[in-house]
């Protein structure tokens, strides 16, 4: 769904995402839930601009309209989940296709490239996501884009966005960036020259570990419009309560994301000076920390002992989750990869919530001393 232009304070944006958006003038502030699969014509030829859900929703359009005005492209899909909106962008691309992939990704995501390369013959190498000139290198006539996270999942390298938009450019290359981990509040990747963002907006946009969903942005009509035809074919849009969910959190990402990100920082501070803590690898903004275990403790006990923290799969939401990278989102990755990749058995990633950080603190602590026992 299209944007329109606008100057408002992002704060200011989403806060007032879905008010005066309601067509029957009864003043409502929130926005409606359309739970409709069905939309009168008035007459052959004559539509209201919704017709079948698939293609256009109520409340997903007002959705889609504030995410295409966050990220700053010309319209964005919101989707079932993260891994629908990889999966949608990948319809851009064809059989024989080659994408460069920085190389520390999501898991799931290269349990989907590994797919897309066994069942449909697209061709995957890797970048990492440094060097510039070895990226120019790695561009052949058959490279059609370049698929990145920054920081990456979990060991939290920075890639320079705009720099590598230059190359990516310069050869005539989409670039593609998952932006799930920085949100648009700390970094807009399509100003920086991307050309389509893609979110799991499970994390930090729906932000209270409720609902799975994802989001797709385009920065170019062109695009905008082959992936709006084939999202309507493939049909994995978000269902309009799971909509209306994620536009009412949007209204405080950028409170989340404040205290997300000084919680991140207190914490760090904290680990930093732990004797039971080998190394912390934080990339100076955002609520994610990745951590190493020093060698004797424990990662069972240290996860067991936890009181406020959960041991859980996700991140971005209020509630601070830890997980164990080689044991669940990059389980699949063989040992050999992971060794590589620096995701070993004692590297834990925590994604700060919104609780009070001496709260937090207090936890990491006692657990850290019971594992280290
Ligand atoms: C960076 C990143 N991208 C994509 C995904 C996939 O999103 P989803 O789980 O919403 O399908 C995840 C999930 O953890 C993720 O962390």
């Amino acid at each position: 769904m299209t944007s329109n232009s606008n100057d408002l304070h992002i704060e200011t944006l989403l806060a007032q995402a879905g008010n005066r958006t309601d067509d029957q003038k009864t003043g409502a502030i929130s926005a409606p839930i359309y739970l409709s699969t069905a939309y009168r014509h008035a007459g052959l030829g004559q539509s209201t601009g919704f017709d079948y859900p698939r293609e256009a929703q109520p409340t997903r359009c007002i959705l889609e309209k504030t995410l295409a005005k966050l990220e700053h492209g010309v319209a964005a899909f919101a989707l079932s989940s993260g891994m629908s909106a990889i999966q949608l962008v990948f319809t851009l691309f064809h059989s024989g296709d080659r994408i460069i992939i920085s190389d520390d990704l999501y898991g799931g995501s290269y349990r989907f490239f590994d797919l897309l390369h066994d069942h449909y013959q697209l061709n995957f190498s890797v970048w990492d996501g440094q060097d510039q000139a070895q990226l120019a290198a790695e561009i052949d006539d058959r490279t059609v884009a370049l698929w990145l996270e920054t920081p990456s999942n979990p060991t939290m390298k920075l890639i320079d966005i705009a720099a590598t938009a230059e190359t990516t450019k310069a050869h005539g290359i989409k670039l593609i960036v998952d932006n799930t981990f920085y949100t648009p509040l700390i970094q807009k990747p399509l100003d920086l020259g991307a050309d389509i963002v893609i979110h799991s907006a499970t994390k930090y946009l729906a932000g209270h570990n409720d609902i799975l969903a994802g989001a797709v942005v385009a920065k170019s009509q062109a695009d905008a419009d082959q992936l709006e035809f084939n999202l309507v074919t493939t049909g994995a849009v978000l269902d309009p309560m799971d909509a209306w969910l994620l536009l009412r959190s949007l209204k405080t990402l950028p409170l989340r994301m404040r205290q997300h990100e000084a919680n991140a920082q207190a914490l760090v501070k904290m680990l930093t000076a732990n004797a039971h803590v080998e190394k912390v690898l934080y990339p100076g903004r955002g609520g994610m920390i990745s951590f190493y275990l020093a060698a004797g403790v424990s990662v069972d006990k240290f996860l067991q002992a936890l009181k406020i923290i959960s041991f859980a799969e996700s991140l971005g939401g209020v509630e601070s989750l830890v997980t164990v990278p080689a044991v669940q989102t990059h389980a699949d990755l063989s040992e050999a990869e992971r060794q590589k990749k620096g995701i070993t058995a004692n590297l834990l990633r925590l994604s700060t919530g919104i609780e009070n950080a001496d709260d937090l603190q207090t936890d990491l602590e006692q657990a850290l001393a019971v594992a280290a026992k």
